[in-house]
This record gives C-alpha cells, structure tokens and sequence, in this order.
C-alpha cells in the first residue's frame, strides 16, 4: 500500500505547510511588475499590426504626436538599435521570437507590435497608439489549421538547433506494425492554447545612466539580463532584472517577448522611468502560446494486449521565422514496453507569433495522443484500459535503455483504481447511470521529466536570531518561497516566521528558471548546502577561542574547548552533542558573544538537465481516473469526478503539491472541454483574444478532486528525493476524459476541446 501522509513528525519537510508569504498577497503588500511605480514614470502602449502578413509602407503619427501627454511615439526609424540575442549554452540568450522588435518592416503576424506610444498617462498612450495610422502591403496569410510537415529534411531548423526528424527509433517499426494482429492507427489533434495567467506580461524599465532595471514579468530572471543585455550591447552587470512575485506564466514567461526591449529602449532614450503593461488582447498575439499539435498514432499489439508496434508522428504549427518544437514524442520512448517503435516529428510554418512552453510542454499534448491511442487498443483489445497499461509496463527505459531511477507507475494505477472503484466499471457504452444521468468512466497515465538546473543560494543565521535565503530564482505561485523557508527550517530547527526568503533579483546568486517543475529538485541541494556551510561557519565562531574580544559579562563559553564537528544545531540552539539538545544556546547569543553579526554560507549544486550520458533515467509518474456525466436529451457534459495518483519522489510540501495537482487537473478541464485559439482565417487574428470568448474551466465546472502522493523519496535528484509537482498534472487528464466521454456517449473525439455538436447524435 502506498506511503501517503501529510506530515512527519519533527521535520520541516514533507509536511503540509500553507504559503509563507499568503499574507503579503491576500493583504496587497506583494508588488507584482505592474504595481512599482517610480517618480516621473510614464506609460508605453505598443500599437499592433491589423495584418497578418505582409510589409510595413508608412507609419504616420502626425496626429498622434500632439496629443495631450505624449512623449515619444517610436518605430523602426527612431527607435535606435535593438539587436538580437543569440543562445549560448545553458540558460543563456534565450528568446523563442529571434527577431527583436522593429528590425525589418515585414509582418509576420496578427499584432506583431511596429510603433510604440509613451504618454504621462496609461489613457494617453493608449489614445496616442489608437491615432498611429499605419499603412500596409498586405499578402495572404496562412493560418490554415490541417497541418502536414513543411520539408522533408532529415534535420528541422528549430529555434534552439537542428533537431533530427526521427526523434526515437528501436527494431522495425513497419514490419511489426503490418504484421499485428490488432491495430490502432488515428490522429489526434490539439488546438493552439494561449497562457492567461491572471497577472498580465509587463515591463517596468528604468535606467540611470549607467544600469538598465527592469520589473519583469520574467520566470527566469538570469536569461532575461542576458537577452537584454546582448540586445543593447550592455556589460552583463549593467542589466539587473526584478520578479518578486509572479501572478502566474504557465510557461509564457519562460523568455523575453519584445515588449521587454521597447520599454527598455524608450526608457533609455527618454532617461524615465517606463511601464509597458501588455493587453489581455495581446496576451494571445506577441506573447507565446501553445502551438497547434496533429498528431498520428499507430499501435499494433498481440490479441492478448502486447504492444507489437508504436508510431508517434506529430506535427506543430510554428511561427515563420521561428522554429518552436512541441516535443509531444518526449514520453513516448520510455513510458511502455514496445520492441518496435518510431517517433518523429515535422513543422508547419504559419503566420502566428512563436509559440512557447505552456505547462508540461510536449509531453502533454503528446500523452493526450498517445494515451488515447491507448485507450483505443484497450476497447479494440476488450481488455481493461488499466489491465493494458500493466501488462505492457517496462523493467527500464527502453528508449535510452536505462533503468528508472524510481518508477511506481503501476503503484499509481492500482491505488487510482482502488481509490477511484474502478472494478464496478462495466464496460459497454452508456452502460453506467447514476440519478437519471448517464455515467462515462475513463482513466489515463502521465509522466514528466525530472531533473535539476544549476543553481546557487546563499544562507545568512543573523544575530537577531532570524535566518535569511536568498536564490536568484522565481516563485511562479507554486510556493517556491514556502518551500525554501522549510529546507532552512529543516536543517536549523528555526520556526518559519524567522526565516527570510529572498528571491526574484539578479543581484542575487544566481537560480534555475522556473521551468520544467525544476525549482524544488534544484534548490535543495544548493540551499542545503548554503545552509550546512552557513552552520559550519556558526560551529567554527561558537568554538572560537577569542571570544568577547570587547571584554564583558557573557560567561564562560561553554563552547570553548570543543571541535566544530562535536557542536549540533536543533531548534535554532547549538549544543554539544555528547550533553544532549537541551543544553543548547540560542545561535544569536553564540553570535553576539563573538561579536560577529552573521554566520554566513554559499552553496551550489549542478544541473542534471540535457545530461548527454545519463545513468538513470528521471521522470514522474501518474494516473488519473475521471468520471463524467452525461445527459443526452439536453447535450449536457459534466466532469464530476477525478482521482489522481502522481509519483515525484519526495513531495517537500504535501499542502501546495496537492494544490499544484489540482490547478493542472482543472487546467485539463479546460484542455479537454474549452480551450482553444481560434486563429479568424480572414484577417489571421487570434480572434477569440479575451477571456469572455476564451474559455477556461472556472470552479462552476470543476468537480471533487482527489489527489493521492505516493512518497518514495528519488535520491537521485536530491538527498530529499523531491522531484517536480508543477506540470504533471495536467498530462494524461485530458485523454482520461475524452475516454470518459467514449465511455457515456460512444463518441471517440480525437480534436480538442470536446464541443458540444461532437456529441450531438
Ligand atoms: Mo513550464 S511550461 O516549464 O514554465
């Protein structure tokens, strides 16, 4: 039976633990990028291109210039240089849109920005951009949403690098699957999905002279410097980027988009303070989304329920210039045994902003495909889709031919079916009713990759008792300064209210992006570590032979004549082990005896990502099970029911993990019900570009959710054996209830979201 608890005794960690830094949100004291406001600030509205394709032949502002309050109105003749940033190892130069904003005067897409207003007032320039009249060549676009893959070259010109069309290959594909006795071969589509975090992407920029400063909606602060830097021709440390608090990214705010540098540039060519604050309308041109996947799977298998054979062919919509790759193949290769398999991918360039990283990228459209092809064999097979899934688990990673550093997927399906009660599920269509309603049952699997980006943190254990961590990394609303405040715990025996966290500043020692549900596994061996140096130094001043070298009544040192190694630290008091933790002095005391203000300590740990030989293969594992409920005679489909079982090692935070699970299962709500871009075909906007028309799910259309942990702690990661919580959740949701739907109304849809009039019989 799984190991699912909330909380252990006498440690920080593994123990539920609500929001450190909840009071500071719910009582308005967190300033979002939004909120900073700086003396003589004035306000910047970009103006967006009405075409979608086509060239830029005048821009007037004429009108525009007079207008009350107006500062500057800029474009492609006087903005000055904005150059490109180009990507170096690691997290460095990173954009997914190449082109800065205002280098030619060719439109790509639908709202790509080509001047910008900046006015004493945010009214002002938005009136200002309104009365910038621009004159355009205009061509065809193409937003055609039947994708089929650009060129046939074995190498695809992404954004990164070449990526090889053949992303994963083992025996023979083609034999297999024609010889199969059972079959599976169908394409799932995924829609274009955009971000709408509730906090809007920003630009609050200023410069001194000497040092550009930007409040940045940034989930990855260090990129975001030396992008900003590459394009102005900065020295690195003359850029300083400030996220305090995010209200959210999902991914869209992984890398700078060009509002970033148009604020940057009016700030300093004005010497002011700028803040650019991008619409919600633009939050679906300029700032990234989740591309459009098509996606053809076959399955063969062996009557019985072996897999014989697996393609995994996919295509994403991408913008012109930029070769964004929704690596929807990324848990294929691994996730079930299959001696024969292929996986391979292609473009299709269209006229839309880059796409970008949205929540669990690739792998959750990928999973939704694979997972229904799945779920398909199973009722081809008349084999339970649970059963299926456990007679075709691997011993290892079959794609790298590793083993897993921890695996409990089937763990995962039996507690999920338990939890769930799976076994009163009868299988034949509308065979389930419960209350008048027809009940449709269905279930899926989910993986995400594990790993951990380089990352430094520093510890200071203060004379005023209080300790003080600090990581240049982001806290995108998971509970990343709760999470941080608990290691430090953990390793002082502080409560949490003395522990400062300080994040989200480039002035800071650097930490991971917070991308890939990476931030946890990363930071706790940095911070570990910063906080063991932080008390070794401590050990080293309480053993100290010179103390109060002012003189004074402090009293014997009972200290003095011992080894560092022989001093422990619990409760915020160190003592010497042999007498026991009673005996122990507060550490502030042991501080200001010494008349030393701090023991201070750095860590680093390094990154485990993109590791080229990799012993151990890393992921999380999950199941979901989800009920729905159906009404035909109204066309009316509820989800009313989820049980989702993840497995990510150690879950440092069972309070915010549950809640993290949860907001990707609502998401999958929407994934598999709502959302969905419409590119309009004839001016190639996204047209439903608000949060009226796009349509997410809201509590009245999420059910109980029931998460269940399974704890095994994965030291491969980190001594905790934490893992990430962020994405996972929200793969597989949306195949375990297009299977639902299967389930009550027989209607297999293969196109997200499920609308209604696919379900009109
Ligand atoms: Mo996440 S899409 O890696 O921010």
């Amino acid at each position: 039976m799984a190991n699912i608890k909330d909380s252990k005794a006498g440690s920080a960690t593994g123990r539920g633990t609500p929001r450190v830094d909840g009071p500071l949100k719910v009582s308005g004291v967190a300033q979002y990028t939004s909120d900073f406001h700086f003396p003589g600030m004035v306000y910047a509205v970009p103006v967006e291109a009405t075409i979608a394709n086509g060239r830029v032949t005048k821009i007037d502002t004429s009108a525009a210039d007079g207008m009350p309050g107006v500062r500057a109105i800029y474009h492609r003749a006087n903005i000055g240089t904005i150059s490109r940033s180009v990507q170096g190892t690691g997290f460095e130069g990173i954009t997914d849109e190449r082109r800065p904003p205002f280098e030619d005067d060719i439109v790509r897409y639908y709202g790509q920005y080509v001047a910008l207003a900046v006015a004493d007032t945010f009214e002002q320039a938005k009136a200002a951009a309104d009365a910038v009249r621009v004159t355009y060549e205009k061509e065809q676009h193409n937003v055609e949403t039947e994708l089929k893959a650009d060129d046939e070259q074995d190498d695809v010109t992404t954004t990164s690098e070449p990526d090889p069309r053949l992303q994963s290959q083992r025996g023979d594909f083609g034999g297999a699957f024609a010889s199969a006795p059972v079959k599976v071969d169908q394409t799932y589509v995924t829609p274009a999905e955009t971000h709408n975090p509730i906090e809007l992407h920003a630009t609050t920029a200023s410069w001194d002279g000497t040092t550009l400063t930007l409040y940045e909606t940034s989930q990855a602060i260090f990129n975001h410097r030396g992008v900003l830097a590459q394009m102005f021709g900065l020295p690195i440390e003359r850029v300083r980027v400030v996220k305090k608090f995010l209200g959210s990214g999902f991914g869209g705010k992984l890398w700078p988009w060009s509002h970033s540098p148009l604020a940057a540039a009016a700030a300093m060519k004005l010497g002011i303070p700028v803040k650019l604050v991008v619409s919600r309308r633009m939050m679906f041109q300029t700032v990234g989304h989740r591309p459009r996947t098509q996606q053809r799977v076959r399955l063969g298998a062996s009557p019985d329920g072996k897999l014989l054979a697996l393609e995994h062919d996919y295509v994403n919509h991408t913008a012109i210039r930029d070769g964004y790759h929704e690596n929807c193949g990324e848990a294929t290769p691994f996730f079930y045994s299959v001696p024969n398999l292929r996986v391979h991918f292609g473009l299709a360039r269209r006229n839309v902003g880059s796409p970008t990283a949205m929540r669990g990228p690739g792998a959750v459209p990928g999973l939704y495909a694979t997972e229904s092809a799945m779920n398909e064999l199973a009722d081809a097979l008349q084999i339970d889709p649970v059963t299926l899934r456990e007679m075709n688990e691997p011993e290892i990673d079959e794609g790298l031919n590793i083993p897993f550093s921890s695996r409990h997927y089937l763990e995962c399906l039996s507690v999920g079916a338990e939890k769930f009660g799976w076994s009163k599920r009868t299988p034949e269509v509308a065979s389930m009713k419960r209350d008048g309603l027809t009940l449709g049952w269905g279930m899926a699997g989910a993986a995400w990759l594990a790993a951990r980006f380089p990352a430094e943190a520093n510890v200071q254990l203060r004379d005023d008792g209080a300790a003080r961590v600090a990581t240049g990394t982001q806290d995108i609303g998971t509970g990343t300064y709760t999470v941080l405040a608990q290691l430090v715990a953990q390793k002082t025996g502080l409560p949490l209210d003395k522990i400062e966290v300080v994040l989200g500043d480039t002035s800071l020692p650097p930490g991971p992006i917070s991308g890939g549900s990476t931030v946890t596994g990363s930071l706790v061996p940095a911070v570990f570590a910063a906080a063991d140096n932080a008390i070794a130094s401590l050990f080293k001043i309480a053993t100290a032979a010179d103390h109060k070298p002012n003189g004074g009544e402090a009293g014997v040192n009972v200290f003095a004549n011992r080894k560092p190694e022989e001093l422990g630290i619990e409760n915020g008091r160190v003592f010497v082990k042999e007498r026991g933790a009673d005996s122990g002095v507060a550490f502030a005391d042991v501080l200001r005896r010494a008349n030393v203000r701090m023991a201070s300590g750095n860590g680093t740990a390094e990154g485990t990502f993109g590791d080229p030989n990799p012993k151990l293969s890393t992921h999380s594992f999950g199941c979901h099970f989800v009920e729905v409920t159906w009404q035909p005679e109204i066309a009316r489909l509820r989800v009313s029911r989820v049980v989702t079982v993840i497995d990510a090692g150690h879950i440092v935070n069972p309070l915010a993990g549950r809640n993290q699970i949860e907001g990707a299962v609502v998401m999958g709500i929407g994934m598999a019900l709502f959302e969905h871009t419409v590119y309009d075909k004839m001016s190639g906007a996204p047209i439903n570009s608000n949060l009226a028309d796009y349509v997410v799910a809201v509590n009245a259309d999420v059910p109980p959710i029931d998460v269940h942990f399974l704890d095994y702690p994965d030291k491969e990661i980190n001594e905790l054996g934490a893992r990430g919580i962020g994405e996972i959740g929200l793969a597989g949701i949306a195949s375990a209830i297009t299977a639902a739907v299967h389930h009550a109304t027989g209607i297999r849809v293969r196109e997200l979201p499920v609308k209604i009039e696919d379900l009109l019989m």
